[in-house]
Parts: structure tokens; sequence; C-alpha cells
């Protein structure tokens, strides 16, 4: 097996001829110009436009043209070019491409390393593989490097790499590899940060720093996603979506057969006599233990009119928007609020659905073993251990009315509203004299059993617990 790392510029990007002599990058967000080239260097340079050459052959035409003093310079401005991420490495085996680092992003910038013969290396715990537009791809959050896989040779090797292995063991262990071919191939997933210097022993070495040691995959993944900097696009195009999605109506549509209409508080009343924002502010406390006279209907109406309520409806750049007292990313208004009522004055207990445009409870089940389920499952989230909530209002987000908005923010979008709400309900119920306490977590799959919503349309973001006092 022969095999080259060939260079070339990524997609998208190229050099274009200024003026005599001179080149600069277009298509990148960066500026680099190269002025009064030598022929050499200017030959060269205009090669990483086309299917790619190797550093060797690079430095070939140059010394052909400029003679050796052209070589310093051609290595200078590959390596700026490749910081830039404006350079795609294509490990080229037996003449077939096999894979290929391309950097995503231009922040933080990209450092091409090779790895060393000697040293053992290990798959990084934030390594991971997906299939992208047709490709198989190993990426990390912890870089905006990419590296594709175009033959079985990537699937082989990552597979092997969940143990530590040097150039030559892996070149050992998987059939047809010879030692510079696994060389370059993880010279490719070390720049990309998919592979970290261990020992034999240590198959999962310790994170280079404490910082990062805290980090779940999880949530370094979906933070580096929502966030601009390693990525290329963050916001993501709707249009992108794999099949074509229906925007959904701006309020769920009410199709219950039973409902508890609710009383609305006098608003204009409340401004004259409602106790301070700096008063609400300084006494509102989680209060994780009710009063044994159970909160009422009426109080469970105010409290859901001030905190929730539609108050009105508008299209905003083709979509259906609404107005409500707390704030909602693209005046989406995702949330959908459910009170699950295991005692309240003149509500009868069970699951029901909160109506915010006609301010009434749609009862969607009786209190039975589902319902029972998610009483105890926020029971045992209280920190006042097992004690059962008066009310728990689950949230629940309407995922595609903020996706076709924010595909790629969509869920952080999401987790933001709920905080929002939930301090919202915060304020409300300090004001009421209510006892209010927000839950760090729940069960989406039993909220989606119990309410019957698909757990991908409408699947449970939020819990918050409310009782009096
Ligand atoms: C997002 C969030 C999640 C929370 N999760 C829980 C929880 O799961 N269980 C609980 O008893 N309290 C929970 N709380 C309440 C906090 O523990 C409480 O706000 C914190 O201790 C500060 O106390 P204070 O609210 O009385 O000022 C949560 C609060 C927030 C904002």
């Amino acid at each position: 097996m022969t095999s080259f790392l060939l260079l070339n510029l990524k997609t998208g990007i190229s050099l274009i001829e200024t003026s005599n002599q001179s080149l600069a990058l277009e298509g990148s967000s960066n500026t680099l110009s190269l002025e009064n080239l030598p022929s050499g260097l200017l030959s060269a340079f205009q090669e990483l436009d086309g299917s790619g050459k190797t550093s060797t052959q690079l430095s070939k035409i140059v010394r052909r043209f400029d003679g050796f003093q052209g070589i310093p310079t051609l290595y200078f401005y590959l390596a700026k070019l490749s910081r830039l991420g404006a350079i795609e490495y294509t490990l080229q085996a037996d003449n077939t491409p096999i894979a290929r680092l391309s950097v995503t992003s231009l922040t933080p910038p990209f450092e091409f390393q090779e790895v060393k013969v000697e040293t053992y290396y290990v798959l990084s715990r934030f390594a991971f593989c997906r299939s992208d537009r047709g490709q198989t791809v190993l990426e990390t959050p912890l870089s905006a490097a990419r590296v594709s896989f175009f033959s079985w040779h990537g699937g082989a090797i990552v597979a092997e790499l969940s143990q530590p292995k040097t150039v030559l063991e892996l070149a050992d262990r998987v059939p047809q590899l010879d030692e510079g071919t696994a060389r370059h191939f993880l010279s490719l997933l070390l720049s990309a940060g998919a592979i970290v210097p261990t020992t034999a022993e240590v198959a999962q070495p310790a994170d280079a720093t404490e910082d990062l040691a805290v980090w779940e995959f999880h949530d370094l993944l979906f933070h580096t996603r929502s966030r601009e900097g390693r990525q290329e696009s963050t916001i993501g195009d709707p249009r992108e979506f794999s099949r074509p999605v229906k925007p959904l109506p701006v309020v769920k549509p009410e199709t219950f057969s039973e409902y508890i209409e609710l009383c609305r508080p006098d608003i204009d009343q409340l401004k004259a006599s409602d106790i301070s924002l700096t008063q609400a502010l300084e006494t509102r406390r989680s209060i994780r233990e009710h009063g044994d006279e159970p909160i009422t209907v009426t109080q469970l109406g105010e409290f859901l009119y001030r905190v929730a309520r539609l108050r009105s409806t508008f299209i905003r750049e083709g979509n259906e928007c609404s107005s409500r007292p707390y704030p909602s990313s693209a005046a989406s208004y995702e949330l959908e609020l459910y009170p699950v009522i295991n005692a309240c004055q003149g509500i009868p207990s069970g699951l029901y659905h909160y109506c915010p445009q006609t301010h009434r409870l749609g009862k969607v089940r009786d209190r039975d073993r589902q319902v029972e389920e998610l009483l105890v499952d926020a029971g045992r989230t209280n920190e006042c251990r097992g004690k059962v909530p008066q009310i728990l209002i689950v949230l629940a987000a309407r995922y595609v009315r903020v996706a076709r908005t924010y595909q790629g923010i969509a869920y952080a979008g999401i987790l933001k509203d709920v905080g929002i709400l939930y301090q919202t309900m915060y304020l409300v119920a300090t004001s009421m004299n209510l006892a209010p306490c927000a839950l760090g977590f729940g069960n989406s799959d039993r909220f989606s059993r119990a309410a019957g919503t698909d757990y991908y349309a409408e699947t449970s973001v939020g819990e918050f617990m409310l009782g009096s006092r």
C-alpha cells in the first residue's frame, strides 16, 4: 500500500490572482494575501486549488523554478493556510482516498499534528462517529476539525483504538495497513482531537485539565453545537431537514372532551394592589412542603392566567407567533403546561393540559398509575425526599415550533425558555403567597405515555411544584 497525504484548498475556498504574482484567499472569513510570489511559489499554491499535491510535490515545484530559497516561504504560507482552516488533508492509499481531515470552522485556530511513532494513542472519550450527508465522519467537540472515512479502514482503525496502540501495533492489527498509512491516519485523528496520547496500560487517560475533566461528553457536544465557534453554522437551515416539515399552529388545538373553566384575575387591580417586584424578588424562596389546606382552583386559575395566558397572536416573517406574560425565543411559545393534580380544591385529581387561549384546563386523564408515577417521580426529585406536591406542572415543548426557526439551537433555546418560565412562576407564586419550587429533572418517556404525546413532537423539558403554604 503506497500512501500519501494530499493537501488541497477546502471546497468553497480558493486563492485568486489579484495582480501580477500575487494571490488572495477567497471564500474564507479570514483574509490572507500572498504578494510578489516568485513563479515557483505561485504555481505551487495554484496547485492547491486542484485535486491536491503532497508537500514533497509542492516543494519540488518550488525548487524547480525558485531554487532552495523558496522552500521556507512555501512552508511558512502552508502553515498559515492550515491554521486558517483553508487546507484539507486527504490520505490516499494506492490512488484511492481513504480519509480526509477538514476544518469546519475557523475558531479556534487549527494545528496539524504529526504522531510520534513510539507513542501510544487511544480514542478520546469525546470522539464520536456518525453519518453525515452520505459520509461517515469522526468528530469531537474538542476541535473544529473532523475526519471523513471513505473506506473500511476507518471503521477498523477506530475499533482498534478503543485500546492504546502505537503506529506499528495498529499496522500489525489492521489488515492491509502499512506503517506509513497508519502513521498518516493517526496524524489526521490526532489533529482532529479524536485520539489522545497515553501509555500501553491506560485505555482512558485523565483529561488534559481539571476543567475539561468535569464535562460529560453529551454536555460538551451540546454546548459546542449550540454556540458559535467550533462549527460552520450554528442556527442551521430548516430547508436541510431530511423531509419537509409543516409548521405547527401557534396554540395547540384543544381536542379534549372535558374542560374545567378557570377564573380570570383583574390585572388592572393587581397592578395597583400587588407586592412590588423587589418585594417578590427578595422574599422568593423554593418551598418544597405544602400546607394542610390544598391550593384552590381559583388560585390555580389566577396563577396560570398571570404566568402563561395567551395575550394576542400575530404573524412575524410568515410564522404564527404569540404574546404571553413571559418572553420566549422567536416568540414561538413552544412550552405547553400540564398540571398534574394531586390535591387541589375544586379539581379532581388527574392530568390536565392548560389551554392558554381559552384559559381553561382540558382533562387528559383521571388519576391512574401513570399519573401516580409522575407525582412519585416529583416526590423523589424534591429535596424534601418523598414529599409529593399538591400540583406538579410539567412543561412540554412542541419541538417543531422552535426548530423551524432555529434548527441548530432549538433545544438550547427551549431550555432557556424553561428557565424564564420557571422564574415567572416563582415570582407570581411568591406574590400570591403560594409555595413554588422548580425541579431539575423528570422522566420524559413517562410523561409522553401519560399525556399521549409523541416523544419527538412534544417532550417534557421541565417540572415545577406548586401548592399552598
Ligand atoms: C433549574 C432548577 C432546578 C431545580 N431543581 C430542584 C430539584 O430537583 N429539587 C429541589 O428540591 N429543588 C430544586 N430547585 C430549587 C433550588 O434547589 C433552589 O432554587 C436553590 O436551592 C436556591 O434556593 P431558593 O430558591 O429558596 O432561593 C431547582 C431550581 C432551579 C432553578
